[in-house]
């Protein structure tokens, strides 16, 4: 497929997509939303596709959704877009999502990387949800997905303030699990994503789905769901090959059956 917002590379098990509207700082438009949920609909349905590498550039990973085109809808405008529908699918991709972000991760930036399932960071990374500060508030999860991965106080200064935070604070409060130096960003996330890769992809998926779960439930049924998962993998052959690899100690080989 032709893209002109966003550029799609498929390296050996893996894929990576790069925003690509560096003349607004990589600001989310609805072209862009729509080509970055074509080309995960396409990834999902490649076998030798395990995992997605998601990332920007050195000065942006998105800088927000793009405030020029929203400027001047009315309410009935906004709804008629249901622009978030687009952003429901990529919650809902079932393979391992990576964030690899450098420069700034603002707004509906940083809510696309608190999409994905791991957050990388660059040492120039800054995360924020400056939306306060254009008269209005988050709408693409920023007030709850923040709010789980950093707990309410943190998120309510940055929701209420529209402060930054650096990639060091961002790695202290969980939102990233490692901060790099720029130049090794994409490939320490490249890196991640060639041992995910590596890894047998119908437990990858309900490894991803049960964690997932653990957003939207009790720990009673959320342990339920997991076990259930669990129990599902014994039907795969994956799972007779890990097993009976590992007692005969050599390398499994993965079917994704
Ligand atoms: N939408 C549209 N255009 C944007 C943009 C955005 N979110 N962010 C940056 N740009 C554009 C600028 O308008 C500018 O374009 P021109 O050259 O045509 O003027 C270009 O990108 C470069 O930006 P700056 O000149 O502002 O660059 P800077 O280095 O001085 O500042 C910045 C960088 C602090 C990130 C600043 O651009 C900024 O504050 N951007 C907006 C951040 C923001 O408010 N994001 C939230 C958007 S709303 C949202 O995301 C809602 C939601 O929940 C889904």
């Amino acid at each position: 497929m032709n893209y002109s917002n966003i550029i799609v590379t498929k390296e050996n098990g893996y894929a990576l997509i790069q925003l690509n509207r560096p003349d607004v700082l990589n600001a989310i438009n609805i072209a862009l939303m729509k080509e970055l949920v074509d080309a995960l609909d396409e990834l999902e349905k490649e076998d030798d596709v395990r995992c997605v590498v998601l990332t920007g550039n050195e000065k942006a990973f998105a800088a927000g959704a793009d405030i020029k085109e929203m400027a001047d809808a009315s309410t009935v405008e906004m709804l008629r877009r249901d622009m978030f529908s687009r952003w429901d699918r990529i919650r809902k991709f079932k393979k391992p999502l990576i964030a690899a972000v450098g420069g700034y991760a603002l707004g509906g930036g940083c809510e696309l990387a608190m999409t994905c399932d791991i957050i990388i960071a660059s040492e120039s990374a800054k995360f924020g949800q400056p939306e306060i500060s254009i008269g209005v508030i988050p709408g693409a999860g920023g007030t709850q997905r923040l709010t789980r991965a950093v707990g309410k106080y943190k998120a309510m200064e940055m929701v209420l303030s529209g402060a930054m935070i650096t990639a060091e604070e961002a790695k202290q409060w969980g939102l990233a699990v490692k901060v790099v130096p720029n130049e090794y960003l994409l490939e320490e996330a490249k890196n991640l994503a060639k041992t995910i890769a590596s890894k047998p992809p119908v437990a990858l998926q309900l490894g991803k789905e049960a964690i997932l779960k653990a957003f939207d439930t009790t720990i009673e049924s959320g342990l339920e769901f997991e076990r259930k998962n669990f129990y599902m993998l014994f039907s795969t052959e994956d799972q007779k090959e890990g097993m009976k690899a590992f007692v005969e100690k050599r390398k499994p080989e993965w079917k994704g059956k």
